[in-house]
C-alpha cells in the first residue's frame, strides 16, 4: 500500500549566451542559469504514474506515447519510484530554448529520489532529458543543477565563471519547436554539405572563446559583437527562422549591443544584451506583439 506522503522539489531554467549546437560537437558554450523555475510535487498513488504540467498543456500517464510520457517512464524507471502522480507548476516558458525539459527532469529527479547525490540526480535527469532531446550535450541539466554563469564542454562539464549577474532581455517568438528536430537537422547538414556546416560550427567555437574572454574582462561591447556573430553562424547552419532574425534586428535597432537566438532555434526565444536599455528593447519587441522580459543570467547562483 503506497504511503500518501507528498514530496516536492524545484529546478531552474538556463540561457545559452553563446555556443548552442556547437557544444554538441565538443566546442565550449557560455551559459547561465535564470531564476524561472519548475516545481514538481509527487503524491504516491495506485495504478499508472502520471505527469501534469498545466502551464505547458502536458497531461500524460506512463501508458501514453510521446516525449513527455517517455520521459516520465524513464524517470520512474531510473529512480525505482512507486506509482506516483506528479503535479508540476512552472513560470519557465516551455519549448522556448530556456531549458524547460531539463528543469522538469531535474525537479522530478529531486522529488522522486530526495536522498540521491547530485551526480545521481544528474544521471536520472539526463535519462529523462534524453527522451526530449536528440543527443543532448548535458549543458541544460548541468546548469539547472549548479546555477551561476559558466563555460561548458561535453568532456569537461561546467567551469564556473566568477562574474557578476548579467541582465538580458528575452523575447519569445511564440513559435514552439523541438530541440531534437533542430539537433538532428544540424547533424544531417554536417553529414551532407561538404564541410560548410562543420566549418561554421568550428567558427562558433572561436566566437565562444572570444566571448568568454570578453565577459571575464567585463567588455560588454565585445560580448555583444560575439553574440551577433554567433547568431549569424546559427543562421548559416540552418537553425534560425525569419521571425527570430526580425526579432534580433528589432533588438539591435532599439539599442542592443548584441542579440541572437538562444537554445536550439527553429522558434523559441532570442536574447539581447542591452545594458541600461533593457526596457527600450523589451518595448520594441512588445510593440511587435512578442512577449519580452528582463532576466539576470546567473541569478540563481
Ligand atoms: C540545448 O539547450 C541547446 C543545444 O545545444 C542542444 C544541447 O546542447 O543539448 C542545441
Amino acid at each position: 500500500m503506497p504511503s500518501s506522503r507528498a514530496t516536492s522539489a524545484s529546478a531552474g531554467g538556463k540561457i545559452i549566451l553563446l555556443g548552442e549546437h556547437s557544444v554538441v560537437y565538443g566546442h565550449p558554450a557560455l551559459a547561465g542559469a535564470i531564476d524561472k523555475t519548475v516545481t514538481a510535487c509527487s503524491t504516491p498513488i495506485e495504478g499508472d504514474s502520471s505527469l501534469s504540467v498545466p502551464a505547458w498543456d502536458i497531461e500524460v500517464s506512463t501508458r501514453d506515447e510521446g516525449a513527455p510520457a517517455q520521459a516520465l517512464r524513464a524517470l520512474i524507471e531510473a529512480t525505482g519510484a512507486q506509482p506516483t502522480r506528479l503535479d508540476v507548476t512552472a513560470d519557465l516558458p516551455c519549448a522556448a530554448g530556456l531549458g524547460s525539459s531539463a528543469a522538469l527532469c531535474l525537479a522530478v529527479a529531486r522529488c522522486l529520489a530526495p536522498g540521491a547525490s547530485d551526480a545521481e540526480h544528474r544521471d536520472i535527469a539526463g535519462a529523462g532529458e534524453a527522451q526530449f532531446h536528440h543527443r543532448p550535450s548535458g549543458i541544460d541539466v548541468a546548469l539547472s543543477q549548479q546555477g551561476g554563469i559558466a563555460s561548458y564542454t561535453v568532456d569537461g562539464g561546467l567551469v564556473p565563471l566568477d562574474v557578476p549577474g548579467l541582465p538580458l532581455v528575452v523575447g519569445l517568438s511564440g513559435v514552439c519547436r523541438s530541440t531534437a528536430t533542430q539537433v538532428a537537422r544540424v547533424a544531417a547538414r554536417v553529414a551532407d554539405d561538404g564541410g560548410l556546416t562543420s566549418g561554421r560550427i568550428k567558427d562558433m567555437g572561436g566566437i565562444v572563446t572570444a566571448g568568454i574572454d570578453a565577459l571575464s574582462s567585463g567588455d560588454l561591447d565585445a560580448l555583444g559583437v560575439c553574440m551577433s556573430q554567433c547568431h549569424r553562424a546559427l543562421r548559416d547552419i540552418g537553425v534560425s527562422i525569419a521571425t527570430l532574425d526580425a526579432m534580433v534586428a528589432t533588438a539591435m535597432e532599439a539599442g542592443a549591443l548584441g542579440a541572437k537566438l538562444t537554445g536550439a532555434g527553429g522558434g523559441g526565444a532570442i536574447i539581447a544584451l542591452a545594458p541600461g536599455r533593457e526596457q527600450q528593447v523589451c518595448a520594441a519587441l512588445e510593440e511587435q506583439d512578442f512577449q519580452a522580459f528582463v532576466t539576470t543570467l546567473g541569478a540563481n547562483s
